[in-house]
Formats: C-alpha cells, sequence, structure tokens
C-alpha cells in the first residue's frame, strides 16, 4: 500500500537524522529522541500490514510487545552507567535472536516439495547464520563483562576450532539447499552449529578486546535484521538494518584503530604482545601527595589536566570533577579534560559522564590533542584511570596491551594519581608510572578525595 511505504520512508528519513545528531552531545538526546519516534512510527504502521489474522495476531503482538517494552523499560531504569557495556551486550543477542527465529519460522512455513535452490530460502539460512552467531556470541561477551565468565576458559587452538566450524555450517548449507524439499532435521543441526560457532567464535576474545567485539556483534545483528527485512520485503527493517550494521562497522574499526589492533588480530584471539612483561627487579617506591601541598600546587599552576578513566565513573564523581574544574578556573588556572577513547568500559563513556556533570564539550581533549599539550601541562590529575596512562603499552613488548596509545601524562610537570588502591585496572597490569619520579598518588574514593582537595583549594 502506497501509504504504508511513504510512512515508512518518513520512519527511515528520521531514523537517519536521528543517527546524524547522535554524532555530537549536543544534538545526541534528540538524536535518540527521533530515532526511537522513527522506530516506534516503524511498528504501528507494521500493524496496519495487510496480514492474515485468524490466528489471534494482534493478541500475541500486543502481548509480546507490552512484555518485552515493560522488561527493556525496567531494565534501562535500573542499569548503572559502570554496566552499559552488558546490557548492549544482552540487548544486542536478543536482535540476534529475532532474526534467528524469524529465519526458523520461515524455514518451517516453507510447502514440502518446493525447489530449495531459491534466492528466499539462502537469505533464510543467511539470516540464520548472522542471527544466531550474534545472539549465542552476544550471550557469552554479556557473561565476560559481568564476570560470570572468566577469560581463563580457553580453548584449545582456537583458530582452527572456528575454522572448522565456520566450514561444518557452510557444508550444512549447501547441503539443506540440495535437498528436494525443506529437511526440519538437517535445519535444526544448522541451527545448533550455528549456536556453538557463535560460542567458539566469542570465547577467545577476552580482556581489552571486548569492546570490540561488542561492537563487531552489533554490527552483525544490524545485518541480521536486514537480512530478515530482506525476506519479507520489508524497506525499513533493511534500511534499519543497515544503518546499525554500517554504524556497527564504523564503530569497530575506530576502537580498533584506538587500540593500535587490526579487526584480524582482535577475532583471532588474545591480546597483542607476547605475554611476558619485562617487569622490574627494582624496588619500587611510590611518592604519596598531601592534600594541603596538592591544593597550593594545583592553585598556583597555570595549565591542568584532568585524565577520567573507570575510577570516576565507578565512584560517580563526575559533578564533584566539575566543581574542582570551575574552583580552579575561578583561581585562574586553565582546565582541560583528556579523553581517551576506551577510558571506562564503553565507547563514549567519559564524554557521556562528563556531559551528564556540563562540562563544556571543547573543554575535552582528544587523545592525540591531548598528548601535544601535555608536555605543557603543569599537572596533571589521574582521576580513576589507570590502563589509558599505562607506560608499558609504549615500552614493553611483552606487556598485553604493548601497542596500544595512551596518554603520555608522565610527560607533565606532576602527575597525581586518585585512587584506592595498588591494585590494577581492567588488564590486570602493573602500572610503572605510579612508581615514576614526578608522579604521586592521592589514595581514597575518587570522589571523597576530590571533595577534601575541593575544600582545601577553597580554605588555602
Ligand atoms: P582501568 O584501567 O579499568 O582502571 C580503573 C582504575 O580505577 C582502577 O585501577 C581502580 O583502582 C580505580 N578505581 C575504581 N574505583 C574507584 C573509585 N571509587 N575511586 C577511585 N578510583 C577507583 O580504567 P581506564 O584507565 O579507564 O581503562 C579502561 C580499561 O577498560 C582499558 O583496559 C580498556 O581497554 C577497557 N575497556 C574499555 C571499554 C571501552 S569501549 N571504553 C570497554 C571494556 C573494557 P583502585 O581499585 O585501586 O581504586
Amino acid at each position: 500500500m502506497p501509504i504504508i511505504e511513504l510512512l515508512y520512508l518518513i520512519s527511515i528519513f528520521l531514523f537517519i537524522i536521528g543517527l546524524k545528531r547522535l554524532s555530537h552531545p549536543d544534538t545526541a538526546k534528540k538524536g535518540n529522541l527521533m530515532a526511537a519516534s522513527a522506530m516506534a512510527l516503524a511498528i504501528v504502521i507494521t500493524l496496519f500490514y495487510p496480514m492474515e489474522t485468524t490466528n489471534n495476531n494482534y493478541l500475541w503482538i500486543v502481548a509480546g510487545m507490552l512484555t518485552g517494552g515493560s522488561i527493556g523499560y525496567i531494565a534501562a531504569k535500573r542499569v548503572k552507567m559502570t554496566a552499559m557495556p552488558e546490557m548492549v551486550s544482552l540487548f544486542n543477542g536478543l536482535g540476534g535472536a529475532c532474526s534467528m527465529l524469524i529465519a526458523v519460522v520461515e524455514f518451517f512455513n516453507i510447502e514440502a516439495g518446493s525447489s530449495m535452490l531459491d534466492g528466499q530460502i539462502i537469505t533464510i539460512l543467511f539470516a540464520l547464520l548472522v542471527g544466531s552467531v550474534s545472539f549465542s556470541g552476544s550471550i557469552i561477551a554479556w557473561g565476560k563483562l559481568n564476570g560470570s565468565l572468566r577469560d581463563t576458559i580457553v580453548l584449545p587452538k582456537p583458530q582452527i576450532i572456528n575454522l572448522v566450524m565456520l566450514l561444518a555450517v557452510l557444508t550444512m548449507g549447501i547441503l539443506i539447499l540440495l535437498q528436494d524439499g525443506p529437511n526440519h532435521s538437517m535445519f535444526l543441526i544448522l541451527l545448533s552449529l550455528c549456536l556453538v560457532y557463535g560460542v567458539t567464535f566469542v570465547t577467545p576474545i577476552g580482556g581489552g578486546d571486548m569492546p570490540v567485539v561488542i561492537s563487531l556483534l552489533n554490527s552483525f545483528t544490524g545485518i541480521a535484521a536486514a537480512i530478515a527485512g530482506l525476506i519479507y520485503g520489508n524497506n525499513v527493517m533493511i534500511v534499519g538494518g543497515i544503518l546499525v550494521g554500517a554504524s556497527g562497522t564504523i564503530l569497530t574499526v575506530l576502537m580498533c584503530k584506538a587500540m593500535n589492533r587490526s579487526l584480524f588480530n582482535v577475532v583471532i584471539g588474545g591480546f597483542s604482545g607476547s605475554g611476558i612483561s619485562s617487569g622490574s627487579d627494582r624496588e619500587q617506591i611510590v611518592k604519596e601527595a598531601t592534600l594541603g601541598d596538592l591544593a597550593i600546587q594545583l592553585k598556583y599552576s597555570g595549565k591542568v589536566m584532568i585524565v577520567p578513566g573507570y575510577g570516576l565513573a565507578v565512584a560517580q564523581a563526575q559533578h564533584t570533577c566539575h566543581e574542582l574544574e570551575l574552583s580552579l578556573e575561578a583561581e585562574g588556572v586553565d582546565v582541560k579534560y583528556a579523553i581517551h577513547p576506551v577510558a571506562g568500559r564503553m565507547p563514549g563513556h567519559m564524554n557521556v559522564l562528563l556531559a551528564e556533570a556540563d562540562v563544556p564539550y571543547p573543554k575535552l581533549l582528544e587523545l592525540d590533542d591531548a598528548n601535544q599539550q601535555l608536555a605543557s601541562t603543569d599537572v596533571v590529575l589521574v582521576i580513576g584511570a589507570n590502563d589509558v596512562v599505562n607506560p608499558s603499552a609504549k615500552e614493553d613488548p611483552g606487556s598485553p596491551i604493548y601497542g596500544m596509545p595512551i596518554l603520555e601524562v608522565e610527560q607533565a610537570g606532576t602527575v597525581i594519581v586518585l585512587k584506592r588502591s595498588m591494585n590494577p585496572g581492567y588488564a590486570g597490569i602493573e602500572n610503572p608510572l605510579f612508581f615514576g619520579e614526578r608522579t604521586k598518588m592521592l589514595f581514597g574514593d575518587a570522589k571523597d578525595s576530590l571533595h577534601k582537595l575541593i575544600n582545601e583549594i577553597n580554605n588555602a
């Protein structure tokens, strides 16, 4: 019906403009609302799509929407900012599961004796492959991120296992297409193989590579949705899926670049580096900062750079951090933030946190700009960051994070690290920065330390 197609076109248009607006913090909220309205419009229009209404379809649809919508609403309201990647991964998996179920339903709808060498059936099998791999892969990623699955689960020779699984999936798919009609048992074997392939694909990947995998699986889900759209000839599903697939792919490439890794290297599993860190035999001494001295040093600095990390998010110290920035600016200090692309636990994590605290966006420097300015910075405050300022990434070929670009804070006059203990960060490795000549530690919860520091500055 032309009116349905026209409304679908409006929905597609809103998706594209919404996505464009998501690319800047000032317009992101509106962009998100726009994309959500586009989705709502697409769903409502689809309800008017001509269909057989003999099996209480509307009852099923409304019941499904109410159940899924309520679970989604409660989950989104309750989720902690630091647990967002897990939620994204789970929702991602459910998107893949939808495409997988569509493929199952449509395969079982094929009439007995139909020719199998048909474009529609190839599309169904493709939707099954991509949907089920992104479903089971995302569930493994979810387990790894929330800590219920440890990175220590290792598959022997994962590359070979994955190659064998891929060949098994492709062979079974071809065998199904060579049958005289739909063979349901073979199809179910293919489904199981695809699910196992998703598990073997993600299991060897771990540590700092998880964000890349999540983004890759996200793009798979988009592709799966676009293929499902092809099955139904539904334009909004095709375009929506392509947009998710393309943006997921762009993000994957950007993150690989940020970590200086090739996608192939990420996918075959394991961090770069030999894994044997050179370590140090010298006894290492840590210097502690005192609040009073630090307050005076900050007050009389010309330029201060704040490096936020995951610990800032854990401490929910973004507002206090902004208060410190304002206090220092009132004293005439130039304050900037250095944002590492993988600081925190999800893409843009620090940008979102700081935007929430109303930190002006132009104060946020990207990695290269920040590195250029660090040598002329008097004091760097590393707040709950660790891996993203670890010099081993440049200096120690045996380090698991070797090759990842870092914020070179050791170039600054003084480095003050705010954290609770000497515990390592996400990559689980020691940080030589903490023992550096110009480094001092301020131990304690980041929010608490920042509060005390602001009081000292205001009273100094
Ligand atoms: P991390 O290396 O994880 O270090 C965070 C530090 O914060 C810890 O050393 C911890 O030390 C400290 N901390 C925790 N709670 C704190 C609190 N309440 N107050 C003060 N400090 C606290 O963080 P990072 O430097 O941001 O690096 C991010 C890491 O996560 C990278 O390895 C990255 O690859 C990985 N990763 C990134 C993403 C994305 S896309 N951003 C996704 C998944 C993983 P204490 O325990 O001693 O306080």
